[in-house]
């Protein structure tokens, strides 16, 4: 009787987008780069071996390597995902990276996701709008647990971009706020410190580059990193928006 000895290690095949649109020599097309796998290797891994071992020129971006400045997400076999928390392990021998649609491409796997976000943000203006400048030296105001918990559950977006890539709508129309920035609207909707009015929001999001724009498909709530509940912020803004009687 034989004993089975350690299972060989896989040889991964990276098919990786490249592009310079900086470079007028440069054209899109798609290079591929045969790796190792390691235990426990995960996209951001495998991609800083590439450039270390095969082609310093490779692009992509990675800050914090765990899930919490958003600036690796990628088209990972065509689904948005986090380069820095997918593993290799649950991937096919074959993996086709892409940089992530919508965003100005920066190159190869870079995107200019700040950008988008800015934009979105002052076509909705989407910070706070309060009655009163901030006062330090105010005592703290309470605020309900569940508020609180709703609030935070939408701050813990990273602005990955994953959920606005795999959006139909936000693919076609860069005036749509897009699943990120319907979360961000809700965000501040909530808010009992945000003063707008009714008819202040209805402007904002009850239109088709608001969440009457949102078809229904879903990838969005799919993909987040974050698992946010992008279903329920569309309904409760909806709800919200009908409450009005605004029309
Ligand atoms: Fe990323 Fe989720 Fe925020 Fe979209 S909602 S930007 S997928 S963390
Ligand atoms: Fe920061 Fe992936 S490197 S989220």
């Amino acid at each position: 009787m034989s004993a089975a000895g350690p299972t060989p290690a896989r040889q991964l095949r990276f098919e990786i987008f490249r592009y310079d649109p900086e470079d007028p020599a440069s054209t899109p097309h798609m290079q591929s780069f045969e790796l190792e796998e390691a235990p426990y290797m995960t996209l951001y891994i495998a991609l800083n071996q590439l450039r270390e071992k095969q082609d310093p020129s490779l692009q992509f971006d990675f800050a914090c390597r765990s899930a919490i400045c958003g600036s690796c997400g990628m088209l990972v076999n065509g689904r948005p995902a986090l380069g820095c928390r997918t593993l290799t392990a649950g991937l096919p021998d074959v993996i086709r990276l892409h940089p992530l649609p919508v965003f100005k491409l920066i190159g190869d796997l870079s995107v200019d996701t700040g950008r988008w976000f800015r934009q979105m943000v002052e076509e909705n203006e989407a910070w706070m709008h309060a009655a009163q400048p901030f006062d330090p030296q105010a005592p703290e105001q309470r605020m309900d647990d569940d508020l609180a918990q709703a609030i935070y559950a939408g701050e813990r977006c990273i602005e990955c971009g994953c959920c606005v890539a795999s959006c139909g709508v936000a693919n076609l129309r860069p005036d749509f706020a897009g699943p990120a920035g319907l979360n961000r609207i809700a965000r501040f909707m909530m808010d009992p410190r945000d003063t707008r009015s009714d008819a202040d929001w209805f402007e904002v999001v009850s239109n088709s580059d608001g969440v009457f724009g949102c078809l229904g498909m879903m990838a969005c709530h799919d993909v987040c990193p974050k698992q946010l509940p992008l279903l329920e912020v569309y309904a409760y803004l909806r709800r919200k928006m009908l409450a009005t009687g605004l029309r």
